[in-house]
């Protein structure tokens, strides 16, 4: 019987895989414009280190983590997420101490849960996120805020929609807090056995169940916006200000809370407005989450940052009919006629490769026409043809691919020809 891939999961084939590069590369080069670093941490963190960070009233942490005990008997998981194990990294290492701050850090990566899979939504995904960690001023809110959306732009998505809400510091969530527990108690038996638990825990989290969503007092429920203190709103004013100064559309919906327990002031989504797109249309989320690094044993620092998978950004790329130029073709393809021509190419393909050039041969024995077929496919741009008489001579044939064009070439300054060639 044959093993199949685990669900949830998916293999990233040739083909594909050279979208994903194109993809991650865009986000590294614009990760060099915004300063930020690339930070690599590990798959799998002690467990405690989730539910302090991602919270323990989250459905991550309850439902969806990969748990398991090493053969230590410690609890580790598979990371969920990227924030914590950042955070974590941030303290461990006395980043606080770092000369240049804020520390600004990205990472790109495998982050696993156990969700019920369906379109966009996996049990393995690749997150790519950025973290800029010691300021709170809100300008690097909309940095962060506008990077994400520079990603995007520049891959060619144009049907975006950006979605901002504050939930405000500590004091005005606990005023929102306060107004929650009383609208929903009253009624509290109406609802699923998770937001009669959230209630006293953190009944903001109601407002983001997905069972209860109909209900009507979820309509009525306060918002956090009638909540934030003069501080609060001043700050969220301050990021909406300068959202406005780069020319960055927004919409601001006082219902958005997060999945994740860790934030308060900026909180941020962006979604998928293209026709056809799943029922899922989250493409990235983020925020503020000043308080997490002292949770997590460092100095009171705020942060903030946010993330997004690749597999949504690629499902959001064929929703709009964008195309990654993804193929590009070799420089040279060495075909050979006759046995001694055959077994001199594979010198000469190791030096044109050490040269820098693309080149390819053929390793199957075909005849030169299936050579010629073997070089179209691999949209060679020259292809290089030597038979038994012509090494004899010491020569080689270069045809172009383009037009055709065709030049004899002595065969000791082929690669040097190629070099000029290739400019
Ligand atoms: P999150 O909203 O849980 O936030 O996830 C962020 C993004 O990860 C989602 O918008 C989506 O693109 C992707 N994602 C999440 N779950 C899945 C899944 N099962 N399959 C495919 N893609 C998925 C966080 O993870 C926060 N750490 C973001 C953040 C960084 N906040 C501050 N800094």
């Amino acid at each position: 019987m044959s093993i199949n891939i685990p669900r949830g999961t998916k293999d990233i084939l040739p083909g594909e895989s050279e979208r994903w590069q194109y993809i991650e590369n865009k986000a590294r080069d614009i990760c060099r414009n915004y300063q930020y670093k690339e930070i690599r941490t590990p798959i799998f963190e002690h467990t405690e280190l989730f539910q302090r960070g991602v919270g323990d009233t989250t459905d991550i942490v309850q439902k969806e983590m990969y748990t398991f005990e090493d053969r230590g008997g410690r609890s580790l998981t598979l990371r969920p997420e990227g924030t914590a194990s950042t955070v974590r990294s941030y303290v461990e290492n006395k980043m606080f101490g770092y000369p240049s701050q804020p520390v600004k850090l990205y990472y790109m990566g495998p982050m696993f849960r156990y969700e019920r899979p369906q379109a966009g939504r996996f049990r393995q995904f690749v997150q790519f996120g950025v973290e800029a960690l010691g300021s709170k001023d809100p300008a690097i809110d909309a940095e962060v805020i506008s990077m994400a959306m520079e990603i995007y732009r520049e891959l060619g998505l144009k049907s975006l929609k950006l979605v901002i809400n504050s939930l405000g510091d500590k004091e005005s969530r606990k005023a929102h807090r306060e107004a929650l527990i009383a609208h929903f108690q009253p009624r509290i038996g109406e609802f699923c056995h998770d937001c009669q638990s959230r209630l006293e825990k953190n009944p903001m989290r109601i407002l983001d169940c997905k069972k209860d969503r109909e209900h009507e007092l979820m309509k009525t429920a306060p918002d956090i916006t009638g909540y934030l203190n003069e501080e609060s709103a001043d700050y969220f004013a301050k990021v909406k200000q300068y959202l406005t100064a780069m020319d960055i559309e927004f919409i601001v919906d006082p219902n958005l809370v997060r999945g994740l327990d860790y934030y308060n002031h900026t909180a941020f989504e962006i979604m998928s407005s293209a026709e056809g797109f799943g029922a899922i249309t989250t493409l990235c989320g983020g925020g503020r989450y000043n308080g997490l690094v002292e949770e997590i044993g460092g100095p009171e620092t705020p942060g903030i940052g946010f993330a997004f998978s690749i597999e949504r950004l690629l499902a959001a790329l064929d929703a709009e009919g964008v195309a990654i130029q993804n193929e590009e073709g070799i420089d040279c393809y060495l075909a050979a006629l006759g046995e001694k021509a055959g077994e001199y190419t594979v010198g000469l393909l190791h030096e044109l490769r050490q040269a820098g050039i693309s080149a390819e041969r053929d390793y199957l024995g075909r005849k030169v026409k299936a050579q010629f077929k073997a070089a179209d496919r691999l949209k060679a741009k020259y292809v290089a043809v030597l038979g038994d008489d012509e090494l004899e001579a010491n020569t080689i044939t270069l045809k172009s691919m383009a037009d055709g064009g065709q030049t004899e070439v002595p065969l000791d300054d082929f690669i040097e020809t190629f070099r000029k060639i290739k400019g």
